[in-house]
C-alpha cells in the first residue's frame, strides 16, 4: 500500500521560500537576474520564489527528461530550450530537487555555451545519498539524506505535484 509520510510542512516551505527570496534579492541587487525553472518539478517553487524576490528579474523555463518512476535513466534529454537571451546576464537555475546532480550538471554545460555572466543553482531540496556529480547548490532550501519525495511540484509518475506540503513516498 502506498503511504505518504510528511517531511516538510506547508509553513516550513513558506518560510524557506521567503528567506531564499530575500537572500537572492540582496545578492543580486543592482545586477541582472534570470530565473530559469527546470520543468516540470520546479513550477510551483519558482512561482512562489519569484514573488518573494523584490528586484527585477526575467523568467524562463527549460524542459528535460531524466527520470522514469523512482530510478534514474542516467540520460538527460532536452525537450524545450529557453527563449530569453542570457548572454552577459546572471542566471539562477531553479530546481525542485538535486539528486544525482546529472541534470543540473548537464544544464550548466548547456547554458555556458550562451555566455552568461554567471550561473548559480537554487534548489528547494538537496538530496545527498545518490550524488554522482559534485555540485555546489548555492541556494539550498532543505537538505535531505535520502528518500523519494513528492508534493509541491515534485511527482511520482506525474502524480502528487499538487500537494501543498512535501512527503516521503513509501511504495
Ligand atoms: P538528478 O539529475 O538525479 O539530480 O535528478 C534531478 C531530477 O530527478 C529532479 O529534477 C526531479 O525531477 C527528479 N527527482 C530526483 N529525486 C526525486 C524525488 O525524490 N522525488 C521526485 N523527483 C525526484
Ligand atoms: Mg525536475
Amino acid at each position: 500500500m502506498t503511504e505518504l509520510v510528511p517531511v516538510i510542512s506547508e509553513n516550513e516551505i513558506k518560510k524557506i521560500v521567503k528567506d531564499t527570496g530575500l537572500k537572492i534579492s540582496e545578492d543580486y541587487k543592482g545586477k541582472s537576474l534570470v530565473l530559469i525553472g527546470i520543468l516540470k518539478g520546479s513550477f510551483i517553487f519558482l512561482a512562489d520564489l519569484s514573488r518573494e524576490i523584490s528586484i527585477d528579474h526575467e523568467i524562463d523555463f527549460i524542459a528535460v527528461s531524466s527520470y522514469e518512476g523512482t530510478s534514474t535513466t542516467g540520460k538527460i534529454e532536452l525537450i524545450k530550450d529557453i527563449d530569453i537571451d542570457i548572454k552577459n546576464k546572471n542566471v539562477l537555475l531553479v530546481e525542485d530537487i538535486v539528486d544525482t546532480g546529472n541534470t543540473v550538471s548537464a544544464l550548466i554545460d548547456h547554458f555556458e555555451s550562451f555566455n552568461p555572466s554567471s550561473i548559480k543553482i537554487c534548489s528547494l531540496i538537496d538530496k545527498h545519498e545518490r550524488r554522482e556529480v559534485s555540485i555546489n547548490v548555492n541556494y539550498s532550501g532543505f537538505s535531505l539524506e535520502k528518500g523519494f519525495i513528492v508534493g509541491y511540484g515534485l511527482d511520482y509518475n506525474e502524480k502528487y505535484r499538487n500537494l501543498s506540503a512535501i512527503y516521503d513516498l513509501k511504495l
